[in-house]
């Protein structure tokens, strides 16, 4: 296979598309292997701020970014044409959900055109977005060989599944083991050669269905355990106990046990949303999924039950939640990141408005936002307890002095356990 000869000889150019929290690392990662990457987004805004070796994805240091501009490797472009320099395409685009919870297949579909519109023999295409399983062989497929080329012949196709996580140290592109399913023998083989120049351990697996699949199990597996442990929350407020300390003791246990931390709800781009493809798909099959969606309650009813403990942290002070002047600390979704999407704390904010409360909040990722009826600035860290009644945790960013919110909040409620160990009148926990 020609291809697999340019692949390893790193004379293969690289195509992604949407240059985001995924289309992003992986196109910079390629550019530092010595790949010729080429990176199309709609956005340009965001291709201008590339090009000025400006990154806007925490995980890509901007001098990285910078080095691969510098010397040509990267270019970031508006051009869907020059896609058709690639030999590899990658396609990293949104998978929403629609108001009504179904699959948001708009940009799969976008991008798959772009890619159809330039599609020669010998091209790899590979998709990474999340989605339900069977979109590979019955969305993507179809389209490409609408242009008259044969699948897994005059072109290679596959499924793999971006694993990537915001903010964490430990693992990053490289060191994440990347699951890949090709539609044939050769376009497993393609794919898992040109991950192999990058990421130390790939994972082959029998098709692209199987690959969606492993993707939807992963973030369902977490979206139920968190589901679970909220509700054991919820259970151990009314009975006085700390869920903390019991999650805590149980961990202990080396074999058969896995620690997961209630919160005030689900974030992100992926863990509330990535179910919901798979309940989708399975109610085609007219099957219920049902864990899913009993998960999916719980934790959307978080929010609500954190405003219960505020209205509870106030009533111990004799005051209501109408009128009162509640500050959140932390809106990102979660710990060390500036993303904002699906974040709780806006539900929670919300609920305080409209509820009658003042609300403030401070982070120092997020400067300001505007979501539904909230157009709100961050508040300086040193003044945010100023003339507050109530403060509420809903991320515990690490770089906020935990020690001065305890001493200058009249009231706090901790929705992480990053008060631990605290045992004051004032400090509430969930
Ligand atoms: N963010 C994560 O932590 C994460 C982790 C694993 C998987 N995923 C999945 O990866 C996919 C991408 O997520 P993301 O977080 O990178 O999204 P993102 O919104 O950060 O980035 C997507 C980019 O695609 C661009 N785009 C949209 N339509 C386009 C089109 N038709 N052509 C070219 N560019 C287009 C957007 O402008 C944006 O820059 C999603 O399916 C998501 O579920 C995300």
């Amino acid at each position: 296979m020609e291809l697999l000869k340019k692949i390893e000889s790193k004379q293969a150019k690289l195509g992604v598309i949407g240059l985001g929290y995924v289309g992003l690392p992986l196109a910079v990662e390629f550019a530092r292997a010595g790949f010729s990457v080429v990176g199309y987004d709609v956005d340009q805004k965001k291709v201008a701020a590339l090009m000025a070796g400006r990154s806007y994805i925490p995980d890509v240091h901007s001098d990285h970014l910078a080095e691969v501009v510098k010397n040509g490797t990267f270019i970031a472009t508006t051009d869907p044409k020059r896609l058709g320099e690639a030999d590899i395409i990658d396609i990293c685009v949104p998978t929403p959900l629609r108001k009504t919870k179904d699959p948001d297949m708009t940009y799969v579909v976008q991008a798959v055109e772009a890619t159809a519109a330039v599609l020669r023999k010998g091209q790899l295409i590979i998709l990474e977005s999340t989605t339900y399983p069977g979109t590979t062989i019955e969305v993507v497929q179809p389209t490409l060989a609408a242009k008259g080329f044969k699948p897994g012949v005059d072109f290679y196709l596959a499924f793999s599944p971006e694993r990537v996580d915001p903010g964490n140290p430990n693992y990053q592109t490289k060191n994440i083991p990347k699951v890949v399913g090709g539609i044939n023998e050769d376009s497993t083989r393609a794919a898992v050669a040109f991950y192999s120049q990058v990421m130390d351990t790939v994972v082959p697996v029998s098709s692209p269905s199987v690959a969606e699949m492993v993707k939807l199990l992963e973030n369902t597996f977490r979206a139920v355990n968190i589901g679970l442990v909220n509700e054991l929350a919820q259970m151990c407020h009314r009975m006085n106990l700390d869920v903390w300390e019991v999650i805590d003791a149980a961990k202990t246990k080396p074999f058969g046990f896995m620690p997961f931390y209630p919160g005030p709800g689900l974030g992100g781009h992926c863990i509330p949303i990535d179910p919901h493809y798979l309940s989708w798909k399975a109610r085609q099959y007219n099957f219920e999924a049902r864990f899913i969606d009993l998960a999916g309650n719980v934790n959307a009813g978080m929010p609500e039950f954190v405003v219960q403990l505020i209205i509870d942290a106030l009533n111990s002070q004799r005051k209501s939640l109408n009128g009162a002047r509640v500050h959140v600390i932390g809106v990102a979704y979660k710990r060390d990141v500036n993303d904002l999407r699906e974040s709780p704390a806006l539900d929670v904010l919300e609920l305080l408005a409209t509820r009658g409360a003042t609300v403030s909040y401070t982070d120092p990722y997020v400067p300001q936002f505007k979501h539904a009826h909230l157009d709100l600035k961050s508040v300086d860290e040193k003044s945010m307890h100023d003339g507050v009644d109530c403060g509420v945790i809903i991320t515990d960013h690490k770089v906020f002095d935990y020690t001065a919110m305890v001493n200058n909040f009249p009231l706090l409620v901790d929705t992480r356990n990053a008060l631990k160990g605290v045992t004051r009148k004032h400090v509430f926990r969930l």
